[in-house]
């Protein structure tokens, strides 16, 4: 198994949003996502590609409070470590571009994601009630890089 973790572009644009359906039931859209690749200088986004084709990808805003826009590996791959490798890229472009925190919203019922958010760091900081289509609530998260100007 091959596997690298590059930059998105626009051609990738289509298999990620297949890849969000899948994990979420549900997608970002076409839209946001161009629109965030091709015009937007905060927006890093990062395709997992393993054996030549996109499994995964990571999306995020970096400013002083960086956000995590979108994130998942497909199931398939799970559990192999690509969910950990991608959150540290992640958490070292933070790093290297010097900014305070780094928040996300997470459903409360996935465990998954937060026993991995709390493993790199992530604190809870306060809860979006009703913030998902089913009702659920958000928690949203938070590292802090402390002060590093
Ligand atoms: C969350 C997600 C990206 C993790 O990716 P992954 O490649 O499976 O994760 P890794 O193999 O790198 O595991 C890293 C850590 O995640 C947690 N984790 C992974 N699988 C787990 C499981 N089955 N049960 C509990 N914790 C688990 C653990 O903390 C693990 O660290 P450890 O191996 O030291 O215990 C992946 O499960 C996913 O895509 N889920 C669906 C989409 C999603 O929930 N995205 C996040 C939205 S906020």
């Amino acid at each position: 198994m091959k596997y690298n973790l590059r930059e998105m572009t626009v051609e990738d644009i289509n298999d990620v949003i297949e890849g969000e359906i899948k994990a979420f039931g549900t997608t970002l859209g076409y839209d946001l996502i161009y629109t965030d690749l091709t015009f937007n200088p905060y927006a890093h986004y990062m395709v997992l590609e393993i054996d030549k084709l996109v499994h995964g990808y990571i999306g995020l805003w970096i400013n002083d409070n960086s956000e995590i826009i979108n994130f998942y590996v497909d199931e398939e791959y799970r559990g192999l470590g690509f969910g950990e490798m991608m959150l540290d890229f992640a958490i070292k472009l933070c790093e290297l571009s010097k900014v305070y925190n780094l928040s996300l919203e997470v459903r409360e019922s996935n465990a998954v994601a937060r026993n991995l958010y709390k493993k790199h760091g992530f604190v809870f900081s306060h809860k979006r009630e009703r913030y998902y289509d089913n009702g659920e609530d958000a928690l949203v998260l938070i590292k802090s890089f402390g002060d590093v100007k």
